[in-house]
């Protein structure tokens, strides 16, 4: 099956960045926010991403503009219709991805492949709630998807070889490295990479030491390119908070158990860098720490 069509449900870090590569790929892609102020955030952060990729000389200003020609903003969800293979990157909630799903099962072609972005869930619960669960597959992108190269390719017992198939080629097309996870919760890498986030958070609660020494430490002492609190700020609280929720339901494994002090944050709204506070303050030119 060729996919040619390309419909992204979600604008948000993932979504944009989605429909962006694609769309540099040479894909004919929709995009599907909720409102118009979410599209316009969204289509902002792809100009924002590749305006940087022209700053840099890794894009021409040509390319750039035919690759958002080939993107259309919508909240309508029928404009998704016509699409050969549609992404979601919606919140991280079975109910909400169930409920979009459920929605495009009715107005989308038989052929159709529904991906799902998801962090966390598995697929088979996406596939159950359709009437094509040979045509349902995890699609998993890594977060900034301009730059990160992997993609973790999901099958459930229901997906079919054509659907596999068409998404690794749809995922090398765009230029990722697909590797095939099984539909277990957290995949490959969010299996080891989400306890490790969520055990930073437990130190911090423990007084080990402070937020920017944390980070420091593990920039410093094994070479990561950002420190636990940084990059659970650039991956989103609220997201980390679900998708911890998510994996204890699935495991009852306390390295999955959300930490008190990430529901706080939650709590106050430090969502992390897209709502300008997490562990740090985004406010200014260099991001402070903000004490727990
Ligand atoms: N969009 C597009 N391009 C971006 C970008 C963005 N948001 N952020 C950075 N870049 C590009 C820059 O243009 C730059 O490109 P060149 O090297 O070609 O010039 C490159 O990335 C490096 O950027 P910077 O020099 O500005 O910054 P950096 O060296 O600090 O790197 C980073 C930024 C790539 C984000 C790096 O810090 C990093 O790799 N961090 C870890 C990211 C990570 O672990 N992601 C996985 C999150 S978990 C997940 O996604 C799964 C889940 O389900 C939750
Ligand atoms: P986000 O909060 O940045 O964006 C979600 C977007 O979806 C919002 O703009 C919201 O308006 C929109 N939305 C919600 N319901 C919608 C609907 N029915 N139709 C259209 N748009 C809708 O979240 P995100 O970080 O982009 O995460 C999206 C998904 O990707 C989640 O499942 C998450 O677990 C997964 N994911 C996140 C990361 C990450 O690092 N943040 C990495 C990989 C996977």
């Amino acid at each position: 099956m060729k996919i040619e069509k390309v419909g992204v449900v979600g604008a948000g870090l993932m979504g944009s960045g989605i429909a962006e590569v694609a769309a540099k790929a040479g894909f004919d892609v929709v995009v599907r926010e909720i409102d118009d102020a979410s599209a316009d955030r969204g289509r902002g952060r792809i100009e924002a991403s590749m305006d940087r990729a022209v700053e840099k000389e890794k894009l021409s200003a040509e390319e750039r503009d035919a690759a958002l020609e080939r993107i259309a903003f919508t909240t309508k969800v029928e404009a998704i219709a016509d699409r050969d293979l549609v992404i979601e990157a919606i919140v991280e909630n079975l109910d909400a991805k169930n409920e979009l799903f459920g929605a495009l099962d009715e107005l989308c072609s038989d052929r159709a492949i529904f991906a799902s972005n998801t962090s966390s869930l598995t697929i088979t619960d996406m596939a159950a709630a359709t009437d094509r669960p040979d045509r349902v597959i995890g699609l998993h992108f890594f977060n900034p998807v301009p730059v990160m190269r992997l993609v973790e390719v999901v099958r459930t017992i229901a997906t079919s070889d054509e659907t596999f198939e068409a998404v690794v080629d749809f995922a090398r097309a765009v230029g990722r490295e697909p590797i095939a996870a099984k539909d277990n919760s957290g995949f490959v890498v969010n299996l080891l990479l989400v306890p490790y986030m969520l055990d930073a958070v437990r130190q911090l609660e423990r007084g080990v030491a402070s937020i920017e020494d944390i980070d420091t430490g593990m920039v410093l002492g094994c070479g990561h390119p950002m420190g636990p609190f940084t990059l659970a700020d650039f991956v989103g609280n609220d997201t980390i908070l679900r998708i911890a929720e998510i994996m204890f339901d699935e495991y009852r494994e306390q390295r999955y158990a959300p930490p008190p002090l990430l529901r706080r944050m939650v709590s106050m709204g430090r969502h992390g860098r897209k709502a300008g506070r997490g562990f740090y303050d985004y406010s200014g030119d260099e991001p402070v720490p903000i004490p727990v």
